[in-house]
């Protein structure tokens, strides 16, 4: 995915999208774009490179105007590089346009706008949408509308879109258009902004309107309007559409590093806050008459609708990718435990190629963190299409899964900018708590007794974390220490086996170190055949029923003279006599030692990244959200 943004109003249009491209940086940055109305002609710029290298180029250029777009690029057709980077345009650079997406047909197009005489200028499927736009001006007989020759011009288009466009024949106008690819519009007074996400609109106002698939808009100095893409296909015929306009609920600190070094380590600060967040609310202290034994009440006011269809469901399926994947892995646990009805866990990207045996009597749970990730919203739809219910848990407010699944609970994790998701991964493990004793409550499944017990306990883990994140020099002196290894196995069983797929997707995806995560009982299988002095695995060794198998896996691995780095509960004092390094977290119910037991992970990485000198929140060739397949 990228990051757009797009600017028309009062203000010289210039720093407010550079701002807004610092904002989005964190979405896709292997090259930026910026294109100016100065009033008299389009100016643009683009290279290479991080917004910085884009801010070299223009520094010296005393560039004024009241509309602007800009761009930071994640590349899937063509290599990155100045050429390619956005924004394009069409043959007389009278049209300029920034595209996040996928132009699935950009072959066929390109061919015949080939014929049609077009020259090209780069090698992506991105600019041949000016191309597209280009043509209804070409044929017109008289001046058309900028956003008429867009509807026009996307009429031949498959695949994704999230796009601004702005031309010289209708100079002082962004028009926007969304097919699959976030859209979010700020309603200033006299200023309109345009961007992927929030965190590059709140800044300028907090007043926001969430474009929707097959959605467009024009964004002028008079007003926006806003209109359809009539049945997925643009036509001329557009119908001006009445939006609702809501409020982003955080402000622009939440957004900012606040002291610490990177977003990843400020981010892994806030667990604490995220779990305060998800639960803040939703847990009721029923008095013991109401309960029957106490508090332990769960009220989850966004699945009140379909309550009734979701305890008739004959099954759970949980559908995410990465961190939220690992995060439903543990979900499956909790349901199948606490409301005892069968649950499965996929990749979405799986499920959905797949022919999935679902109907109507399955209830499947989306987790997103962005709620824009294109596999698991792809997934969802075809989880619908099956007459699923479908439930999203998803941090962004506003977010695609958020706004077409049935219901959902939204975690109020705050903005997660660093690519590495670590607090919305706590949060999901709250919700997904939550939804568990709910559905076990209503079910009868789980005793009010051991309902409070989870609940007294949820409400006290913030104050453990804190413990955890206590420990994080003595967690960077361990990344030190292993800091010349590059190869490593992470261990876990039951609920600890998620939590180490977890942590060496951390490792991997920061510090581009080799981490495998792996089930402790499957290491006899295969992986102990790595194991060598010079191949660590990290073991997460805490006190729960079957801690003494866990010991069992440390004892093979030792007996190979491989080092051992565990994660282990404090008071336990033979695991000292074992691993070469213990990190100790606080006792805690079983379900819940992975709230605690992925934080020494999450500072093991950040710290071996950082130590490297690599950049933490904007790892290479990652992005925040995969908008595109
Ligand atoms: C996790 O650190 C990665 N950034 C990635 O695996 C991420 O969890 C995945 O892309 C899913 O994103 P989502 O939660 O926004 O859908
Ligand atoms: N597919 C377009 C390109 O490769 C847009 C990629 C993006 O979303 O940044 O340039």
């Amino acid at each position: 995915m990228c990051g757009i943004v797009g600017y028309v109003g009062k203000r010289n249009a210039l720093p407010v999208v550079m701002d807004g491209l610092r904002a989005l940086e964190y979405r896709g940055y292997d090259s930026v774009g910026v294109a100016l109305w100065d009033g008299a002609k389009i100016k643009f710029e683009k290279t290479i490179g991080r917004v910085a290298s884009l801010e070299e180029k223009i520094a010296r250029k005393p560039w004024e105007g009241k509309s602007a777009i800009a761009h930071t690029r994640w590349a899937t057709h063509g290599k990155p590089s100045d050429r390619n980077a956005h924004p394009h345009f069409d043959c007389t650079k009278s049209i300029f346009l920034v595209h996040n997406g996928i132009v699935e047909n950009f072959s066929e197009l390109r061919e015949a706008l080939l014929r049609e005489g077009h020259n090209f200028n780069s090698d992506t499927d991105t600019e041949i949408l000016a191309h597209l736009i280009e043509r209804p001006f070409l044929a017109a007989q008289k001046k058309i509308l900028l956003e008429d020759a867009v509807l026009e011009g996307l009429r031949h288009v498959n695949g994704t879109f999230g796009l601004a466009v702005m031309s010289k024949n209708d100079p002082e106008k962004i028009v926007v258009a969304r097919r699959g690819s976030p859209i979010i519009l700020g309603i200033g007074i006299g200023e309109y902004i345009v961007a992927s996400d929030a965190s590059a609109v709140v800044n300028i106002t907090k007043n926001v309107v969430y474009l929707h698939d097959n959605e467009a808009a024009a964004l002028m100095p008079s007003g926006v309007q806003i209109f359809n893409l009539p049945d997925g296909k643009a036509s001329l015929s557009k119908k001006i559409l009445k939006k609702q306009i809501d409020t982003i609920d955080w402000d622009i600190a939440q957004a900012q590093k606040g002291g610490f070094k990177h977003f990843m380590q400020k981010e892994i600060f806030e667990g604490p806050s995220a779990l305060e967040n998800v639960l803040r609310g939703r847990l009721l202290d029923l008095p013991s008459a109401l309960s029957g034994g106490g508090g332990g009440g769960i009220k989850l006011g966004g699945i009140a609708q379909i309550k009734e269809k979701l305890l008739s469901a004959k099954r759970l399926l949980i559908l995410a990718c990465g961190t939220s994947y690992y995060a439903g892995l543990i979900g499956k646990y909790y349901f199948e435990e606490f409301a005892k009805i069968p649950t499965a866990c996929e990749y979405a990207s799986e499920f959905r190629y797949a022919n999935p045996a679902i109907d109507s009597e399955t209830a499947v749970i989306l987790i997103s963190q962005s709620g824009e990730t294109a596999d698991t919203l792809e997934a969802m739809r075809e989880a619908k299409r099956k007459s699923a219910l479908t439930l999203g848990i998803v941090n962004v407010v506003g977010s695609t899964i958020a706004r077409e699944s049935d219901a959902g609970v939204y975690n109020h994790a705050g903005p997660e900018i660093g690519v590495a998701s670590t607090k919305a991964f706590i949060s999901q493990l709250g919700a997904l708590a939550m939804l568990a004793l709910f559905l076990g409550k209503e079910k009868n499944t789980v005793s009010p007794a051991l309902s409070e017990k989870i609940v007294k306990e949820l409400k006290g883990l913030p104050n453990k974390m804190k413990r955890v994140l206590g420990k994080d020099e003595e967690i960077r002196k361990l990344a030190e220490k292993y800091l010349k290894h590059k190869n490593f196995l992470y261990l876990g069983r039951k609920y600890q086996y998620p939590v180490a797929l977890e942590g060496a997707l951390k490792l991997k995806e920061i510090s581009y170190r080799h981490a495998e995560g792996y089930a402790s009982g499957e290491m006899k299988h295969g992986p102990i055949a790595l194991i060598d002095e010079n191949f660590p695995t990290v073991a997460l060794a805490v006190k729960d029923p079957i801690y003494e198998k866990t010991i069992s896996n440390i004892q093979e691995i030792k007996a190979r003279n491989g080092k051992v780095l565990a994660v282990a509960t404090d008071g336990d004092e033979k695991i000292g006599k074992l691993a070469d390094d213990v990190i100790f977290i606080p006792q805690t119910l079983e379900i819940l030692n992975p709230i605690l037991s992925v934080i020494p992970l999450q500072l093991f990485a950040y710290h071996t990244a950082d130590l490297l000198g690599l950049d933490v929140d904007k790892p290479r060739n990652l992005a925040k959200s995969v908008t595109v397949e």
